[in-house]
């Protein structure tokens, strides 16, 4: 074993200090999820047994054979024109709008997008207006910058504040079946919130990775096809759209995009090259190939049926051992079950010590609120586990609520 040499080891510069304010939870996360020995209700995952291998396999093939070396090089910084072209397309079509290549940027996942969109439009200190409870990955991919946050809250029967729609740089939306709480927002709330970015003159993100995962209800029509119907020619607004293979497809390809008006792509382009210059080739022609046969719609109506079922094994098991403490609405789609403790009589980082100690993960709340002040709620996943492993999960959160309260 090599000594180090203290002289030349001991001193050195300090760290950033954004990195003050942070947390690896999404590494624990990640981590529990390889462990056979924890229930992990804790990640934002699809059913790997479900994951569509042969497709995959065919679809590299076919990928090789039609570009060759060019799928092995650096490519394009905006992204595989082919598959710039087909998502324009696909937009398009879904929207009623006239969307380009120049529309969009493709992104190593769509956190990717996320990171960008803060890169190229935050300064220290900017306001962002985000939905509150908000995705832990934009807080995450924001925190360099340091922003402020005010709140966009679904639950208010007056959710649009106005003032900071003044003053922020962005708003911050993921309107179908949120994470972490599974919302479906209505059309008149989507309609209202364009209406006021409109008037206020401030960019809109909004976050779709869900839009596949629709349990009982559809998802609602997204607020980039809103924006594009009020507006004749070719996309202009001020909506800034976020997909994504990852919950339709697999999160293995990290391949997502945006789509917003032309000048934006440039900005996110020029943020991207000094980010990973371009994303990776290969796994775009793989996306193109699965995208052009529709096969991530097909494959998603598939997963359906088993993710309905976890959804309601873990509402059952919740509702047989949890409800004493908890309450939650039944979320209409998506991967995530969002339970506020009853009266605030539970502190979920508190809870979640516990928790780790019988060995099931879940989500706690603060890491998903700015100022980390909401300790009363936590998000399960219902996706990722098997219904047995699902209650055998609940039980083991059972004990850990009991063993918690024992402690008190
Ligand atoms: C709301 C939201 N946005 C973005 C992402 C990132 O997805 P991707 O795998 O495309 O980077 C996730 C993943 O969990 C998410 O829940």
């Amino acid at each position: 074993m090599t000594i180090p040499n203290r002289d030349i080891s001991t001193r050195r510069p300090d760290l950033a200090r954004w990195l003050g304010s942070t947390n690896d939870i999404t590494q624990q996360f990640l981590a529990f999820g390889g462990r056979p020995d924890v229930v992990s209700l804790a990640g934002g995952l699809p059913a790997a047994e479900l994951y569509p291998i042969a497709a995959i396999q065919a679809a590299t093939e076919r990928a090789l054979t039609r570009h060759g070396t060019a799928a092995l090089e650096y490519g394009a910084v905006a992204g595989l024109q082919d598959l710039r072209e087909h998502l324009a397309a696909r937009i398009s079509q879904e929207t009623g709008g006239q969307f380009t290549a120049e529309n969009v940027l493709v992104t190593t996942g769509s956190l990717q997008g996320l990171s960008l969109v803060g890169t190229v439009l935050l300064d220290e200190g900017d306001l962002v207006v985000a939905q509150s409870p908000t995705y832990l990955g934009a807080l995450d991919a924001w925190r360099p910058r340091q922003p402020t946050y005010a709140k966009l809250d679904w639950t208010l029967p007056d959710p649009i504040p106005d003032d900071p729609f003044r003053r922020a740089k962005f708003v911050y939306t993921v309107p179908n079946y949120s994470n972490p709480t599974g919302i479906l927002v209505s059309q008149e709330s989507r309609a209202a919130l364009l209406d006021k970015v409109v008037e206020t003159g401030t960019w809109l993100v909004e976050d779709d990775p869900y839009q596949t995962i629709a349990l009982d209800e559809p998802p609602g029509r997204s607020i980039l096809a809103l924006c594009a119907a009020r507006a004749r020619g070719p996309y202009a607004g001020p909506v800034i759209y976020l997909g994504t293979v990852s919950k339709s497809l697999v999160p293995g390809l990290r391949c997502g995009w945006v789509i917003a008006e032309p000048g934006m792509i440039q900005a996110l382009a020029l943020a991207k090259q000094a980010s990973d210059m371009s994303s990776s080739m290969l796994t775009q022609a793989i996306t193109l190939a699965l995208l052009e046969d529709g096969f991530d719609r097909t494959h998603a109506q598939t997963t359906t049926a088993t993710y309905r079922e976890r959804r309601d094994v873990l509402c059952d098991e919740a509702a047989l051992r949890l409800a004493e403490w908890f309450e939650w609405d039944k979320p209409v789609g998506g991967m995530f079950l969002w339970m506020r403790a009853r009266n605030n009589a539970i502190d979920t980082d508190e809870l979640y010590r516990f928790a780790v100690e019988k060995k099931v993960a879940f989500v706690p709340s603060s890491v998903f609120d700015f100022d980390g002040q909401d300790r009363f709620a936590m998000r399960l996943n219902f996706t990722r586990s098997h219904p047995d492993l699902i209650r055998e999960g609940v039980r083991r959160l059972e004990a850990a609520v009991l063993k918690y309260l024992a402690a008190r």
